[in-house]
């Protein structure tokens, strides 16, 4: 797989961590087609290049889902992130705060959301909808009270598919390690001497909501309770329980982006996770113009899924988002090292966006946005 400018932090992420959780980070679902596709689509396209205008200034600030952000970047919201790395969630936090970027804080986080939001960086929180309402509504009552703006439901996780390399791993149920398993553990000392500093790993999010008592025990019994019911009125519903910034994850057709848009959400993100959940799904760049063209202005776009460029980031402006989100290379980042790692991802993206923006003349977000397919060839 191209893993663009985060080939070398990616290399050293597989290398600091044991093979399942680098596996468990790198797979994807089934033929792991679509996750192929979600980069093959980025090479399709080109931006073109303007001479003599003046670039003096490149201006990268971005207005999303009503925020400002530095850049028009933001960290996806990924499970399981603090056992990547003894910094954690809370060291992303921090790498995002410093470059004036926004995080997604996963429901599966190991640091609990109120933990994160204690950093003052203004991040999100990530929510799915669990059979038990109560939970759901405790879980907003939470971000309320520890100050969080803005959630983003996930809605393209009904069920969880098969992922090959975690079944080969045996990922799941890492609760009860095989031989194998506890022989990869340990071949990483480092990892699991910086793990077990804050002792035993628990999901700092779910934790009061599980008697589970280790990780991936908590993670099987928080998402076998994952409702597959979820439909639009429940949608209503939330809307109707929260009245700060909300943001649906995982839209991929301009119908359902019209009925998010008539449900009253704030943005969407247009997202198949990855190419973690449906396979074979189109690329996420295949169907952004689309979506981009039925909701208008009426509710911003977020693009993720195969993101390693700055020139991919350039094209999915161009092509109707208002900023993108990565999940991978950050968390490379942040396996290969800590909080440093995730803010160097964060500059090889805002450098490499700079670099495109000034050499295609464009000086400022909104000017990409404007040019439109202008800006752009397609091969
Ligand atoms: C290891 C891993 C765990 C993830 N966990 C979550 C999660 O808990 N909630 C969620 O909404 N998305 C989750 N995602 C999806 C990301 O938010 C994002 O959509 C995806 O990583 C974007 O694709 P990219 O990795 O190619 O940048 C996860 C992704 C990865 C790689």
């Amino acid at each position: 797989m191209d893993d663009g400018a985060f080939a070398a932090a990616a290399r050293k992420a597989r290398r600091r961590l044991p093979r399942l959780f680098a596996d468990y980070i790198d797979g994807g679902a089934h033929g792991e087609r679509t996750m192929a596709r979600n980069r093959s689509s980025f090479a399709q396209w080109g931006v073109v290049p303007r001479a003599l205008r003046d670039v003096s200034t490149v201006d990268l600030t971005t207005r999303c889902f009503n925020r400002t952000w530095k850049l028009p970047v933001f960290l996806a919201p990924v499970g399981f992130a603090g056992m990547f790395h003894h910094h954690g969630e809370c060291g992303a936090a921090h790498a995002a705060g410093s470059r004036g970027v926004g995080m997604g804080i996963s429901t599966f986080s190991i640091a609990p959301m109120e933990t994160l939001a204690a950093t003052g960086v203004d991040v999100m929180a990530q929510i799915y909808v669990l059979r038990d309402r109560a939970l759901t509504r405790d879980m907003l009552a939470r971000a309320r009270a520890c100050g969080i703006s803005g959630i983003i439901l996930t809605v393209d996780t009904a069920i969880t598919p098969v992922r090959e390399r975690d079944v080969r791993n045996g990922f799941r149920h890492l609760s009860r390690p095989t031989l194998w398993q506890m022989a990869s553990l340990l071949n990483h000392p480092a990892w699991v001497a910086g793990l077990m500093r804050g002792g035993m790993p628990v999901v700092g999010n779910v934790d009061a909501y599980t008697t589970a008592r280790n990780v991936m025990g908590q993670a099987r019994d928080i998402a076998a309770r994952i409702d597959p019911t979820l439909g639009w009125d429940d949608l209503a519903w939330l809307r109707e329980n929260w009245s700060g910034t909300l943001v649906v994850k995982g839209v991929m057709t301009p119908e359902d982006a019209l009925r998010a848009a008539d449900a009253g959400v704030d943005g969407l993100v247009v997202s198949n996770h990855g190419g973690r959940q449906m396979d074979p799904a189109p690329a996420t760049l295949d169907v952004l113009p689309g979506i981009a063209a039925a909701v208008g202005e009426r509710v911003d776009i977020m693009l993720d899924s195969g993101i390693r460029r700055g020139g991919d980031v350039v094209t999915a402006l161009a092509l109707g988002a208002h900023a993108v989100s990565i999940g991978r290379p950050w968390v490379w980042g942040l396996a290969a090292g800590g909080a440093t790692g995730v803010a160097a991802a964060i500059d090889t993206l805002a450098q490499e966006i700079r670099d495109v923006m000034a050499l295609a003349g464009l000086c400022d977000i909104q000017s990409v946005r404007a040019a439109g397919r202008t800006a752009l060839w397609r091969f």
